[in-house]
């Protein structure tokens, strides 16, 4: 397969395996680009890219851009703080008001879950999900993918344990959907409180203690908790958590195997991971964050590619 299946990408869950597939092959194409002393290709010269982002961010916004600029689209961004957003206008509106300025393609972040694909029903542009409230965060679970299967050569049979807050996890859910679309297998581990209802529903193992979750896993993705998505106290104390769902060297040195360590960022040093955790030889944290930028670019290609076979 050369071309993607879909025209927008919008969650995990309309991508097919052989999307996924094709994305991370050409994201190792184009980290091979960024490896090199001249690290720009003029392949997104004809394009235009708005990075509207409605809610905080800084790797995956500066992730965005400087994916657009190393394939040399033009690129304008705005951040809802200092816009007309904050004078009743609609997201319809706003978008369509950039969109008059002929940009072709839409990066969002918004804190609506599905406001990215509202927005690609509404507009006509290629719109990606760069994070929707807590439901996905579909180039966060590709980028991550990229890592897993770069450093141990696959997807398939590779055990994840995904830690953490998951119930308002929008990285935790695209992570299993796609890890589970490419034959992974997936345990989702925290205190029930944190573990969503319709877990059952996702065929992932669940468990609540955090030591039996390592000696199984071969890669642990320590994910922050996010207090500000929390409406309720869903512990007793963030000492409590860090006892039961903070990851120490005592825990990996007494594994009896080597496993690989992620976090998607910002990372809470001392609570979900420590400080020493996170500098380790098992931490592929800043890796992550280096793929992060070829997975895009391979995004916004494969994307400007099936919007010309479109306009043809
Ligand atoms: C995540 C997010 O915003 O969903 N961060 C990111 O994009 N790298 C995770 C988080 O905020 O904890």
């Amino acid at each position: 397969m050369s071309k993607l299946s879909v025209k927008h990408l919008l969650d995990i869950k309309k991508l097919e395996s052989e999307d996924i597939q094709l994305i991370l092959d050409t994201a190792k194409e184009f980290k091979e680009v960024l490896n090199r002393p001249i690290k720009k290709v003029p392949t997104l010269r004809d394009i235009t890219i708005a990075n509207l982002f409605f809610e905080n961010s800084t790797r995956t916004k500066l992730s965005f851009e400087l994916a657009e600029k190393r394939l040399s689209a033009d690129v304008v961004n705005f951040s809802a703080g200092s816009s007309s957003v904050n004078k009743g206008e609609t997201l319809i509106d706003t978008v369509n008001n950039i969109l008059s300025m002929k940009v072709d393609m839409v990066v969002m972040r918004h804190a609506r879950p599905g406001a990215a694909q509202f927005l690609s029903q509404h507009v006509d542009a290629s719109i990606i999900n760069a994070g929707d409230g807590r439901h996905e965060h579909p180039t966060q679970a590709l980028l991550d993918a990229f890592s897993i299967r770069e450093k141990l050569g696959t997807l398939q049979g590779i055990k994840i344990a995904i830690v953490g807050d998951i119930v308002h996890s929008r990285v935790a859910l695209s992570n299993v959907l796609l890890l589970k679309k490419m034959g992974a297998e997936v345990m989702v581990c925290g205190p029930t409180t944190l573990i969503p209802k319709y877990i059952d529903t996702l065929g992932v193992r669940v468990e609540h203690n955090l030591q039996i979750a390592i000696e199984w896993c071969d890669v642990a993705n320590m994910l922050r908790v996010q207090h500000e998505r929390q409406d309720l106290k869903y512990f007793p104390s963030i000492a409590e958590y860090r006892a039961q769902y903070g990851l120490t060297m005592e825990h990996l040195d007494g594994l009896n195997k080597p496993i690989l360590v992620m976090h998607p960022g910002p990372i809470n040093r001392g609570v979900e991971i420590t400080s020493e955790v996170a500098d380790s030889e098992h931490s592929i944290i800043l890796e992550q964050v280096e793929n992060g930028v070829a997975v895009r670019m391979a995004v916004l290609y494969l994307l400007a590619e099936k919007r010309k076979l479109g306009n043809s």
